[in-house]
């Protein structure tokens, strides 16, 4: 059974994380910052350095949320980043930022969803994912419809909760992560279900060498895993 955020009901996972981030959206950069203790921007910081070598002009960010992936992704001098995301209300607070900030006319929100891309086969130099894999209804047609829309050579570099394996720290994250972080997300977001659902998605993702195999089958080489403090979070990525 799928993790869904409102479990008494009826929508397909996509309609109910759609619902959750448009009810959290003008919380949600807060939220994110203050919860992580900023941890969340180094981690993203990392991930795009890892992309410097290739110099992708053509950026796919997925799951762009409120854009800051995106934001980041400029750090790479790229011509275009778009993102898209199945939540209009985090991509309204995202587009607001883009206009405040000035980087409307370089990267383009949209209203899509990962496992039906709108976009040609072989379009883009880099397809970038952060804290967004985890919500998919379907992983494994949003991972392969990412690589569709990649160019040969081309990569895709994921940023994803993981569950830290060893003491203290496996003990010291189970117990913020399911007793603190609900409580202060639930108060500041007004959403009952989100901050529960945080850490229930991220306990039923496949992570580590787990999401390595995932993108093998659908058809990336030279995939790696890199762990981010203590294994809060992990970076993946994998080549077209
Ligand atoms: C935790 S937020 C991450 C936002 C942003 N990437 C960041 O780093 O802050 C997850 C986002 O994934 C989006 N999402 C979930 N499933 C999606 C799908 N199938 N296609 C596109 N976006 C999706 C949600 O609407 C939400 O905005």
């Amino acid at each position: 059974m799928a993790v869904v955020p409102y479990k008494e009901q009826q929508g397909s996972k996509k309609e109910q994380v759609a619902e959750m981030f448009n009810n959290i959206s003008h919380k949600y950069d807060f939220l994110n910052h203050f919860l992580s203790l900023g941890i969340d921007i180094l981690w993203r910081k990392k991930a795009i350095r890892l992309l410097k070598a290739d110099k992708p002009k053509q950026i796919l960010d997925i799951a762009t949320g409120t854009g800051d992936f995106a934001i980041e992704a400029l750090a790479l001098n790229p011509d275009r980043v778009v993102g898209v995301d199945i939540s209009a209300g985090m991509l309204e607070v995202g587009k607001q930022k883009m206009k405040k900030k000035g980087y409307d006319n370089i990267i383009d929100m949209q209203l899509g969803d990962s496992e039906k891309l709108l976009f040609e086969d072989n379009t883009f130099d880099a397809v970038i994912v952060a804290f967004g894999v985890r919500n998919f209804e379907n992983l494994k047609k949003g991972l392969a419809d990412m690589h569709r829309v990649l160019k040969p050579g081309g990569k895709t570099v994921i940023i994803e909760f993981s569950k830290p394996k060893r003491f203290p720290m496996k003990q010291l994250y189970n117990f913020y992560f399911k007793s603190i972080l609900p409580i202060i997300g639930r108060i500041v977001s007004k959403d009952q279900a989100a901050y529960t659902y945080l850490p229930e998605s991220v306990g039923a993702f496949p992570d580590g060498q787990k999401f390595l195999d995932i993108l093998g089958e659908v058809g990336y080489k030279e995939t790696q895993c890199k762990p981010l403090t203590f294994g809060i979070s992990s970076i993946y990525i994998g080549q077209k």
